[in-house]
């Protein structure tokens, strides 16, 4: 969602805080700002578009060795330069940037305006800024604690006064927030990309916490401002992993990362002598692995297609009832929580709100959660009961590659353990293993075919609608492939099964509208083919993914046929490689478009707002 950085220390704020937020973009990036407290009081500048407008407008006098900045995805008002953070205070003595929502805005609005108070932007961030300023403690800590008790909602905060030129204080409800620890000089970002080239030492604000931070170290404390005590730690992060190095944008780098990433995914989690996987992180013993009777997923947009690709592996691989739900629907319809299901959160970010607001409501009805997460010590890896890091590394494209990737593998494995307590066989385990460990290497052979459908985009490329087909296991597929097309290139992409064309669809089906089937070697493919027919005969143009072996018979009569093979691997596992083509498509009709790829209009990487 919306991205923070702050600094405090010797060198001049704004450049540092500039590139911070050019590193935050990928979470929101519709207006950005920075307020810096220099010899002359507070300097705020801020305005609607990237980060670079804001860099080319800063005015040359902009001097503070403290400042705070901000990278905003519009909830509350529009994207405009008024409503941009930081918001300050009328005398221009207090600056905050936010992210999150204040629940009581309105209210509080109101009061502040009874009081005398004018507000200039239609947020709800702007009350937070009144509030500070009017507060009478006699530290800023002070100010913010009683500023925090007015307020009811999600905070990540960020607080420069002038009257307390040395140091930022921040605090944190429900949305992230880290302070980093350098020499002489400290950081506070919402996520550690914005300061990962400084400082790789950071301390986790928890929620509830209130920090404040000077040049020198921090301080940490309860809303009440009684001391938690915290100490920074040192993390393992190669800080070039969040550069897009020799590529040309962040989702091609991560589409040829997943080789790699998928290699870590499965490293240490393989157990062939029991044609099992170890994965200790779930925190079940095999009694009571047994007693699960049914697996319900929850996960947003990409993850909850994968979610569905997931429910299957579950019901092949164990022979258990599964099925996966859009996290962000689950807890309005006062869901049915039993107590031998195993619910599971999947979430890149693990930050997204509607994901996290489930795994809440499942636990406080006593349900058990495991989360299949990326981004290790994050909102929802901490609320649930035990979970499986994904290890895909940092993912800053908004379109997910490696990290659904890795969330494939995830449920794989956690299929496959749940399927050898039961009746999954221990040939069948291992033939699955064997599947698992050719994976990263048939990923890197599709991804060799970029060329070509680099070609087979630019064709897509031009149509204004789309359609995406699969069954059972391609069906998720088509999904995900529609979302990607969707997201990244804007033009309308619709999923369907392909058994349910004939019952409706097939009146769209015309010349300039395209169709890419997943067509895998399976117990369907005649059938998939029989639809096909159905679309020729329509003068619908195909795209057909699918395996070398399948004869595609009459069909490759047709005019319009463009075939895409990936290679077969154990047919549980084939949704994953059938992935791979749709993630290229999208993103070579995206280029092809001339579309900003990393950072699509109206998307953030991750939603922390309902
Ligand atoms: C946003 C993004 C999607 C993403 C979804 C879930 O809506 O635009 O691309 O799939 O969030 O994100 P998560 O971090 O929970 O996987």
């Amino acid at each position: 969602m919306c991205g923070i950085v702050g600094y405090v220390g010797a060198q001049p704020a704004a450049p540092i805080l500039v590139e911070g937020l050019t590193r935050l973009e990928h979470r929101g990036y519709d207006s950005a700002g920075v307020a810096v407290l220099g010899p002359s009081g507070l300097k705020v500048a801020k305005r609607a578009g990237r980060v670079r407008d804001l860099a080319d407008g800063l005015p040359k006098r902009f001097g503070g060795k403290v400042g705070v900045g901000h990278t905003r995805w519009a909830t509350h008002g529009a994207a405009n330069d008024v409503n941009a953070h930081p918001h300050s205070d009328a005398s221009r003595t207090v600056s905050i940037v936010h992210n999150g929502i204040i629940d009581n805005a309105a209210a509080l609005r109101h009061r502040l305006t009874e009081d005398g108070v004018e507000l200039v932007s239609d947020t709800d961030s702007e009350v937070v800024a009144h509030l500070v300023a009017r507060s009478t403690a006699d530290t800023l800590e002070g100010k913010v604690s009683e500023a925090l008790a007015a307020i009811e909602g999600t905070y990540g905060l960020a607080v420069l006064h002038a009257d307390f030129p040395d140091r930022i204080v921040a605090a944190r409800n429900g949305s992230p927030l880290i302070i980093g620890v350098g020499d002489r000089e400290m950081f506070v970002a919402s996520d550690l990309a914005a300061i990962v080239r400084h400082t790789t030492t950071v301390a986790h604000l928890d929620d509830g916490e209130i920090a404040s931070v000077t040049a020198t170290g921090f301080t940490t404390y309860r809303q009440d401002l009684t001391s938690t005590a915290k100490s920074a730690v040192q993390l393992d992060v190669d800080p070039s992993s969040y550069d897009a190095g020799e590529h040309e944008s962040f989702m091609r780098k991560e589409m040829h990362e997943q080789p790699a990433a998928a290699e870590r995914a499965l490293r240490g989690r393989l157990d062939e002598r029991f044609g099992t996987a170890h994965l200790g992180g779930l925190n079940m013993d095999a009694r009571e692995t047994r007693a699960i009777r049914r697996v319900k997923i929850l996960g947003c947009g990409s993850a909850y297609y994968v979610g569905q690709m997931g429910a299957g592996l579950v019901e092949e691989l164990a022979r258990i009832p599964a099925d996966a739900e859009a996290a962000s629907e689950f807890r309005y319809r006062n869901p049915v929580i039993e107590p031998d299901t195993l619910y599971v959160a999947v979430s890149q970010s693990g930050e997204t709100i509607d994901t996290l607001l489930a795994v809440e409501e499942i636990r406080r009805k006593g349900g058990r959660v495991v989360g299949l997460v990326n981004v290790v010590g994050s909102a929802i890896a901490r609320a649930c009961d035990g979970g499986i890091y994904l290890h895909a590394g940092p993912e800053i494209a908004v379109a997910s590659t490696k990290a659904l990737t890795n969330m494939f593998l995830g449920f794989a494995l956690l299929a496959l353990q749940l399927g050898r307590v039961r009746d999954l066989s221990i040939a069948d385990g291992r033939r699955l293993i064997a599947g698992l460990d050719r994976l990263p290497a048939q990923i890197e052979e599709v991804l060799a075919q970029e060329d070509t459908l680099a070609v087979l985009a630019k064709r897509l490329a031009e149509a204004e609608s789309l359609f995406f087909v699969g069954r059972v296991r391609g069906f998720p597929v088509a999904r995900e492939g529609a979302q990607k097309f969707k997201e990244i290139s804007y033009r309308h992409a619709e999923a369907y099964q392909t058994s349910e064309l004939k019952h409706g669809p097939l009146a769209l089906i015309c010349e300039q509208v395209p169709t890419v089937a997943i067509v895998p070697a399976d117990e369907l493919t005649d059938r998939n083919v029989g639809a096909l027919h159905e679309i020729a005969a329509r003068g619908g143009p195909l795209v057909v993914v699918t395996h070398e072996d399948v004869d595609l018979g009459d069909l490759t009569a047709h005019a319009d046929l463009q075939r895409v093979d990936v290679p077969r691997n154990e047919r549980e596992l084939d949704p994953i490689l059938l992935t791979i083509p749709l993630q290229l498509l999208a993103y070579h009709a995206a280029l092809h478009l001339g579309h900003d790829i990393d950072k699509p209009r109206n998307l953030a990487k991750s939603v922390t707002v309902e």
